[in-house]
């Protein structure tokens, strides 16, 4: 059998363990390394403080589930596109992070995948955002975010050039999340989230700079 490119089935393509965290009080604990605690002393307003402890906890979880070992196992990287290391040199899941307001939204997978969130609602320059992002036609917030998430998360998934993007959309949310071809999300929905199934969507080929 020819490996698949990003690693997993080549018929069916990887799984991404995709979580999506509603923060409605202080994040889950989680125990963090030395220079994960550093970079949390180094965060001074609160509510980013939280996304970073949420962010740690979901990322423990889910490369967890993607390599089924337990969350004790896995080390992060504390800064930067996030890494993860395994207990025993196993090989370990590709991660990715986002997080707006109070939601947290992380995937780990067997291949390159990359997600972005953003809380709607946020007042901001939609018309110069649509003019920067190249968006046609009138300049809203949905239509802005949706590009602006897939350019995030083209950005973290390491191989943008050869993907498939899905959507997620919910109360108070846009999310976009960029993987292999083929490859097969299963959310899970954590805290006070709620979310509709993933809209898988063809990628339109955008240039690449
Ligand atoms: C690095 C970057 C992806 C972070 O995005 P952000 O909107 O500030 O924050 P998000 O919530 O989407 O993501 C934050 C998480 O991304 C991860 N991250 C940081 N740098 C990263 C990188 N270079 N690659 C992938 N992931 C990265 C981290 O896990 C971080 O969370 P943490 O600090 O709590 O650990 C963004 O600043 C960037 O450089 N984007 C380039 C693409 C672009 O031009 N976007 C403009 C908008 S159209």
């Amino acid at each position: 059998m020819v490996p698949h490119r990003w690693g997993g089935n080549p018929l069916t393509g990887p799984t991404v363990y995709l979580g999506l965290l509603r923060l409605d009080g202080p994040p889950p604990a989680c125990s963090l390394s030395p220079e994960e605690e550093a970079r949390l002393r180094g965060i001074a307003a609160p509510p980013r403080a939280d996304q970073y402890r949420a962010g740690r906890w979901l990322l423990r979880r889910l490369a967890g589930l993607a390599a089924d070992v337990p969350e004790s196992a896995v080390a992060l990287t504390a800064a930067g596109p996030p890494r993860a290391r395994l207990d025993g040199g196993m090989r370990a899941p590709f991660l990715s992070l986002a997080h707006s307001g109070p939601w947290v939204l992380g995937a780990a997978s067997e291949g390159p995948c990359g997600v972005d969130v953003e809380a709607l609602g946020a007042r901001r320059d939609w018309a110069g955002l649509a003019a920067h992002l190249g968006v046609p036609g009138a300049p809203d917030e949905p239509g802005v975010l949706r590009a602006w998430t897939l350019r995030e998360a083209r950005y973290k998934a390491l191989e943008p050039s050869r993907a498939a993007v899905w959507r997620l959309r919910g109360p108070g949310y846009l999310a976009c999340l960029v993987a292999a071809p083929g490859a097969r999300p299963r959310l899970h929905v954590f805290g006070g989230a709620t979310a509709p199934p993933l809209e898988p969507e063809p990628l339109e080929p955008e240039p690449l700079p």
